[in-house]
């Protein structure tokens, strides 16, 4: 049975839209978007799903949030959490409830440029303030801290001296657009699991790290190969 896979999302959703086109139509035995949920009304990522007939929930926040949180999966029949650009803390019995079962995509690569505030162009421009020549994405478990738990992939991405925040942020969004789905149907499948003592059990140590550098000059199919190679049994 294929698993059911709920999106938590705050804005534009694109990691949303390529979870979505992966287990639509490239791993549809693997998993299915059951749900997409917001902390915010008007998040591109809820119209998404209504658009694509996708069950989307606006989250109440304040007091009653984790609770609610906690009906909303369950009525979903949940058994995977992805965050895709989701900024709020996830509440830690959801955390106990689900654990090994949320997973996190993060435009870095963690620990560094990571934890409380570090989202969205922030994480660029304290790369690009760093001087530092490579970054990346990271894949990992969801724990009760911002940004810690167990690494399930990283994939590097080159920082070139020209480097905006946008044009650094688009080059790492293309990683995560490939990484990212793979990452999690490892995790759907059962191959990737988080261990009694916070290790991500079967994560790929395949990747080749040098394909990402040819990404001066966009090679996407390379791109989207290796990443897939990385994952291969
Ligand atoms: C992505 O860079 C994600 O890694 C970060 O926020 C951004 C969300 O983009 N946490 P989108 O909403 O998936 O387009």
């Amino acid at each position: 049975m294929p698993k059911r896979i709920a999106v938590l999302a705050s804005g534009r959703g694109s990691n949303l839209e390529a979870l979505y086109a992966h287990f639509t139509h490239r791993a549809p035995a693997d998993a299915q978007i059951a749900l997409v949920a917001s902390d915010k009304r008007d998040a591109g990522a809820l119209a998404f799903a209504e658009r694509n007939g996708i069950p989307a929930v606006a989250l109440e926040m304040g007091a009653g949030h984790a609770a609610a949180l906690a009906t909303v999966l369950a009525t979903h029949r949940i058994d995977l959490v992805a965050l895709a650009g989701y900024l709020r803390l996830v509440p830690a019995e959801i955390v106990r409830a689900y654990r090994g079962r949320i997973v996190n995509v993060h435009p870095a690569l963690l620990p560094a440029f990571g934890g409380k505030g570090m989202y969205g162009e922030r994480v660029h421009q304290a790369v690009l303030a760093a001087g530092a020549r490579v970054t990346g994405v990271t894949v990992h478990f969801v724990d009760e801290v911002y940004d810690r738990g167990a690494t399930i992939a990283q994939w590097p991405v080159p920082v070139f001296s020209d480097d905006t925040v946008h044009t650094l942020a688009a080059r790492v969004l293309r990683v995560e657009h490939r990484l990212f789905p793979h990452a999690l149907a490892a995790v759907a499948r059962g191959e990737i699991r988080l261990t009694d003592d916070g290790r991500a059990d079967g994560a790929p140590y395949r990747a080749r790290p040098d394909a990402a550098f040819a990404l001066g000059t966009p090679e996407d199919d390379d791109l989207a190969r290796n990443i897939a190679a990385a994952f291969a049994r």
